[in-house]
């Protein structure tokens, strides 16, 4: 078990990267859906990860992640050839896919990553796959080259308007859920009020929508309790029993509530990795 970095690229420089990483017992067992947890130094903190692709022959995985605190501004520093301490998995519940049609993907930020992965997997089932992703521009958005090999419709909006659909990813995705009463599924991987305005929206539909939650973790195998969440009136482990789940019975205040929790704590960090 190497977890070296083989690859290291910028996707957005200085915000978004992408790794890598040579892990080939995950790589033969990852399935779309599923992450990794991953510690940089032996007092580190343990960061869970979407994988973003897998390739079993080259026994590799490929993560993303957003510059965003310590651990992750930490892991930003490691270059091509450095090793991480571990990297754990595969975990969760991999996505539930099967030949059921057509599928909506839909992708905010990192998520679009993560959601390339499951396109991917949808697509290999035979399904027909849309694609939508979204960004506040041109920029910042991720993966589309990818998603256009294999996606039949791949639909972009951005904020500004610098490319495809001048708003948001929701608009977008109205609007193809009118012209098409046949879809069957539509899966949402982004921030928080993305993934919520996406339930809302398929909703009238009655189309089921998953979502995958970027919870608090700690354990990552149902112990800690660190990523309970509330999916129907239950509480649920987004590590075990998800972090994919029906998107209309997530109580998304309560999300947004324990992934504000340790902001103040998050920020002194950063600001001593900083200093
Ligand atoms: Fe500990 Fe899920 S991360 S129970």
């Amino acid at each position: 078990m190497s977890n070296k970095i083989l690859q290291k690229k910028a996707l957005i420089p200085g915000q978004t990267s992408l790794l890598v990483i040579d892990a080939p017992q995950i790589a033969k067992k990852a399935k779309p859906g599923n992450f990794v947890i991953l510690r940089i130094h032996d007092k580190g903190e343990r960061v869970p990860l979407t994988i973003a692709d897998t390739d079993p022959e080259a026994g590799t995985i490929t993560i993303v992640y957003l510059v965003v605190g310590k651990s992750s501004a930490l892991l930003e520093t490691l270059k091509e050839g450095d090793t991480i301490l571990d990297v754990c998995g595969p975990l969760g519940k991999p996505t539930h896919i099967e030949k059921c049609g057509t599928v909506i993907c839909v992708g905010g930020g990192t998520g679009i990553a993560a959601m390339h992965h499951i396109a991917k997997g949808h697509h290999r089932a035979g399904n027909h796959v849309v694609a939508i992703v979204g960004a506040r521009s041109k920029d910042l958005l991720l993966f589309c080259d990818e998603l256009g090999g294999f996606c039949p419709e791949l639909l972009i909006a951005t904020d500004d308007g610098s490319t495809g659909h001048k708003g948001f990813v929701t608009e977008v995705l109205r609007d193809r859920l009118e012209k098409d009463k046949n879809v069957t599924e539509v899966v949402a991987i982004g921030p928080v009020p993305m993934m919520e305005a996406v339930a809302k929206v398929t909703k009238p539909f009655g189309v089921r929508t998953v979502v995958s939650l970027n919870s608090i973790m700690v354990d990552g195998v149902g112990m800690c309790g660190a990523c309970r969440c509330n999916v129907g009136g239950e509480t649920r482990f987004a590590c075990v029993d998800g972090p994919e789940f029906d998107g209309h019975k997530v109580d998304f205040n309560e999300l947004r509530m324990r992934l504000a929790q340790y902001k103040n704590q998050e920020n002194e960090s950063m600001d001593l990795f900083r200093s």
